[in-house]
């Protein structure tokens, strides 16, 4: 490796130039006095594992996954960790020594922020998951490292929280119900579904929100997402979004590359201000 060669990295998508990875990587860099380039990699829909090989060919050092190829870097991986399995999906590739390493920090990052930023405490918390796709069962594994009290997922199509459930069966006994099927509160409810994209809120009774529920949308913007309004009008406790889940998966992506874990509060305020 010559001296003046910097790391490389990035960001895979399609599209990719919305994405606020390079600006956050770009940062955690900075912060931790490393030198590295991030850059926006646009890949055709069908290109997926010929990007792949075109980026170990070049000496990439490792690669964000994002939407629509997380299933496909799930497939491309020699090697998956224990929480990228379960998640049957990757968002960090590392490239190293011929081999292709897959993790997810999807979960780490959503339990990160409730834990460290919000002081979001699972113990003894009954927690409602609404949805069971692909970001759900991302972020499932470490919610139940968490050991919270119950583990209840409510989707509109029963039998996918029912797989979910099923995949999960070794780890937490997890209550996959309707949304009909919903008769009590809850202590957190987390908005896994992508109803949110068209600021359409699911169909769920209002009773599960008391006066101390913690409302947790994974999706961000810059206005109260429908899902958070919603909450707030029936006096939940707080309501946060899933810019702090964007940046806390990126800082542990970086840790996994680099080593170091960067800080993510300045970032999280400079992003939160100009979003
Ligand atoms: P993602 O990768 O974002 O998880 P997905 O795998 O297509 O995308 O899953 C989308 C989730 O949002 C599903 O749980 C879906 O419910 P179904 O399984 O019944 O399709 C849920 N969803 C999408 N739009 C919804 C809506 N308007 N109301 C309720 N749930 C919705």
């Amino acid at each position: 490796m010559s001296f003046n060669s910097k790391a490389k990295y990035g960001v895979v998508g399609n599209p990719v130039a919305h994405s606020k990875s390079p600006v956050i990587h770009q940062s955690f860099a900075s912060q931790t006095q490393q030198e590295l380039e991030y850059v926006p990699l646009l890949v055709e829909l069908d290109h997926f594992n010929q990007a792949v090989a075109d980026f170990v060919a070049e000496g990439v050092s490792g690669v964000n996954v994002t939407v629509p190829f997380k299933e496909q870097a799930w497939a491309a991986a020699t090697h998956l960790s224990k929480q990228a399995r379960l998640a049957g999906a990757v968002n960090t590739l590392s490239f190293k020594n011929g081999e292709i390493f897959g993790d997810n920090t999807d979960g780490i990052g959503l339990v990160n922020d409730l834990k460290n930023n919000h002081r979001f405490d699972f113990a003894n918390k009954s927690v409602l998951i609404l949805g069971a796709g692909g970001a759900v069962r991302g972020v499932l594994g470490p919610i139940i490292l968490e050991s919270p009290a119950s583990i209840t997922i409510a989707n509109r199509t029963l039998q996918k929280a029912q797989q979910l459930k099923s995949i999960f069966a070794d780890d937490f006994s997890i209550n996959a119900v309707g949304f009909d099927d919903l008769i009590t509160s809850y202590d957190l409810i987390i908005n896994g579904t992508s109803a949110s994209l068209n600021n359409e809120l699911p169909p769920i009774p209002d009773l599960v929100v008391n006066s101390n529920s913690f409302l947790y949308d994974m999706m961000y913007s810059k206005q109260i997402t429908t899902f958070n309004a919603w909450g707030a009008s029936l006096g939940a406790r707080e309501t946060v979004d899933g810019l702090g889940m964007l940046v806390e998966q990126a800082a542990e992506a970086f840790k996994i590359w680099r080593g170091v874990r960067p800080l993510t509060d300045v970032i999280y305020h400079q992003l939160r201000q100009s979003n």
